[in-house]
């Protein structure tokens, strides 16, 4: 007999691409405020198999798991995933899929074009004309890439492809990260205040989570010193956005430029005011042709998932994990 198609459940993402594929393959199932799974029936709760979520920010976690007793996977929207607890999806035998790889570059693209932004004020200098100011005045020198010392923290796919790009730049790389790696030429700190110490420019590449949240904070910024610049791609929970908003205001350290934010959509107001932070709202990932890989990624794994295959791109806590039951 014919079974059914899976049921999947769209949680927090709605992409063509995503919801063609789900459409194809799978059951569909929406709910309709889908930040309140709660309001899932008993019954379509227990016929979901798997998840397509977005790498938002609300929380999948053991609350959620248990509403879903015949959850399989997890298809997540995006490389981070510190909004699921994919320690806990191991335990329970979940698999958790990711989207590496295929957002490397354009996210290591935005880093770049932060830092330039920030140092050479770029941003700043375009309103300046548009305003009409040049007709009056040049617009005053900035400061320069020249001569700057880069510390990449986390040096993952995302901050290898930022380490190339800074190197192509002609300017010395430097990293900190959960682990030394000896294959890798750049000189290595554990701590991220020595790194902070060694260089002038700290561009953040790291994943969140309990590990590294708040990371970067007054210490890390005075180290820096009155010359650093910080540029963020990884996660805004790595700041303490206000000791940042501080330092900016009173030139502990140079500039900002920042795709993350602690509690996005949400910008505080005080980085707001500084007019040294170059302040981009999440684009990392989001050209279209990264942003249609994503989405087919994942709806890939969950084909690959309930076609009896291992997923593609399992997180490494739940990697191992063969094939649907
Ligand atoms: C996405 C990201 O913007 O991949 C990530 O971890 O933060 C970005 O690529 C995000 O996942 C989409 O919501």
């Amino acid at each position: 007999m014919h079974s059914p198609a899976p049921h999947v459940l769209h949680y927090g993402i709605s992409k063509p691409l995503i919801d063609a594929g789900i459409s194809q393959h799978f059951t569909p199932v929406r709910i309709p405020n889908d930040t309140d799974y709660s309001g899932l029936a008993g019954s379509e709760a227990a016929s979901i198999r798997a998840i397509a979520a977005g790498g938002g920010h609300d929380p999948i976690d053991a609350r959620f798991f248990d509403r879903l007793p015949h959850l399989e996977i997890v298809a997540s929207f995006g490389v981070g995933y510190d909004h699921i607890d994919a320690a806990e999806a191991a335990r329970r035998g979940i698999v958790v899929t990711h989207t590496p790889d295929v957002l490397t570059d354009d996210v290591a693209d935005i880093a770049l074009a932060l830092l330039l932004s920030t140092v050479r004020r770029t941003g700043e200098a375009e309103r300046f004309l548009r305003s009409g100011a040049w007709l009056a005045d040049a617009f005053p020198p900035t400061a320069s890439l020249r001569g700057r010392s880069v510390g990449i923290l986390g040096l993952g796919r995302i901050g290898k492809a930022i380490a190339r790009r800074v190197e192509a730049f002609g300017l010395p790389v430097r990293y900190c990260g959960r682990r030394n790696q000896p294959e890798v030429d750049y000189p290595y700190y554990a701590d991220v205040l020595d790194l902070a110490g060694a260089v002038d420019t700290l561009v953040i590449a790291a994943p969140g989570g309990a590990a590294t949240d708040g990371l970067v904070g007054r210490a890390v910024l005075e180290a820096l010193g009155p010359n650093g610049i910080v540029v963020n791609v990884g996660r805004g929970s790595i700041i303490d956005e206000a000791a940042l908003a501080g330092a900016l205001a009173d030139g502990t350290i140079a500039g900002a430029g920042l795709d993350v934010f602690a509690h996005e959509p949400q910008v505080p107001e005080a980085l707001l005011a500084c007019a040294n932070a170059v302040l981009l709202p999440h684009i990392g990932s989001a050209s279209h042709h990264t942003r249609d890989a994503m989405a087919r990624l994942v709806v890939d794994n969950l084909v690959a998932w309930f076609a009896g295959k291992e997923p593609l791109t399992p997180v490494p806590e739940t990697a191992g994990r063969r094939t649907a039951a």
